[in-house]
């Protein structure tokens, strides 16, 4: 089978709901990985210009002090994460996913990520309490966007646009398209949520540079779920996100089911 055709083949099962983790995909994966992160892990794609990322169990906080394994953590942030790109991307805004292969993977396009990590906070909650002296829940007047460097050795410290340009992660142009991507995931994302009962308070993007036959373009990359949002019920203000794990409130793949129930999300039967 040529790469062209496994690709439209992946695609098909996808839509006629084949069980992908039992095909020669799967096995396809077990190569050395190209880059292992802290929830997932990158392999070489089918085709050129293609990866796959694997989600794992890991679970880490305050720079991976905090360690855990959370069984089927992954398999749940694939399926929601899979859910909120394909909504992303009809709203027109490009992003690296292309479909889903198996419980733990996904067919990405292949980005050269910028090393910068764009969270955006509608209201007071984690690093920013300490940092600015606000009390968790408060709301913000407006919507904050903030940039961090994206380097565990230096702890990713928060960075200014500024920086970003001196030492040239992105450009000013690249850094506008970025920021108005993110307002707009934001808006979206914010009214999604709402939808189902969920109140967006913040959350972390990553993207990258994609090239074309036009030139490069700046695409979402990474993943969006309660890995990385904050997501508190409207009604009880309970978290169902990560946090459950930084503060060891327990209930983590509980939680992470509940939004995947709301949203309308299928997944895999988890004991
Ligand atoms: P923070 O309050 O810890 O700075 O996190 C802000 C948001 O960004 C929160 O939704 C969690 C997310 N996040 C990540 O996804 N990865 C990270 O490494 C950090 C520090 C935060
Ligand atoms: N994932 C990050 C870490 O391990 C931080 C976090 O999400 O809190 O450091």
């Amino acid at each position: 089978m040529s790469t062209q055709s496994l690709i439209g083949f992946l695609a098909n099962s996808l839509k006629y709901g084949h069980d992908l983790a039992k095909t020669r995909v799967y096995t396809m994966t077990q190569k050395t990985p190209l880059y292992e992160g802290k929830a997932k892990v990158i392999f070489e794609g089918p085709e050129v210009g293609t990866l796959i990322q694997h989600f794992k169990d890991d679970a880490t906080a305050f720079n991976a002090q905090k360690k855990e394994v959370i069984s089927s953590k992954g398999i749940l942030n694939n399926y929601i994460s899979e859910h909120i790109m394909m909504a992303v991307g009809e709203l027109g805004i490009p992003n690296h996913f292309i479909s889903r292969i198996s419980d733990r993977e996904q067919l990405i396009r292949k980005l050269e990520i910028i090393p910068v990590e764009v969270v955006v906070r509608n209201v007071a909650a984690g690093s920013i309490c300490p940092r600015l002296g606000l009390e968790e829940g408060s709301m913000l007047n407006n919507t904050l966007v903030e940039f961090c460097l994206k380097d565990d050795s230096l702890g990713d410290p928060i960075i200014a646009p500024e920086h970003i340009f001196t030492f040239g992660w992105a450009t000013p142009e690249e850094l506008e398209i970025i920021v108005e991507d993110t307002l707009r995931i934001n808006d979206f994302l914010t009214g999604l949520f709402l939808g189902i009962g969920v109140r967006l308070i913040d959350f972390k993007l990553e993207f990258g540079r994609y090239d074309t036959e036009d030139g490069v373009e700046i695409m979402l990359a990474d993943e969006i779920s309660p890995d990385n949002c904050r997501l508190w019920d409207a009604e009880t203000n309970e978290k169902m996100d990560k946090d459950r794990f930084r503060r060891d409130l327990g209930g983590l793949v509980e939680a992470y089911q509940e939004i995947a129930r709301r949203l309308g999300v299928k997944v895999p039967e988890i004991d």
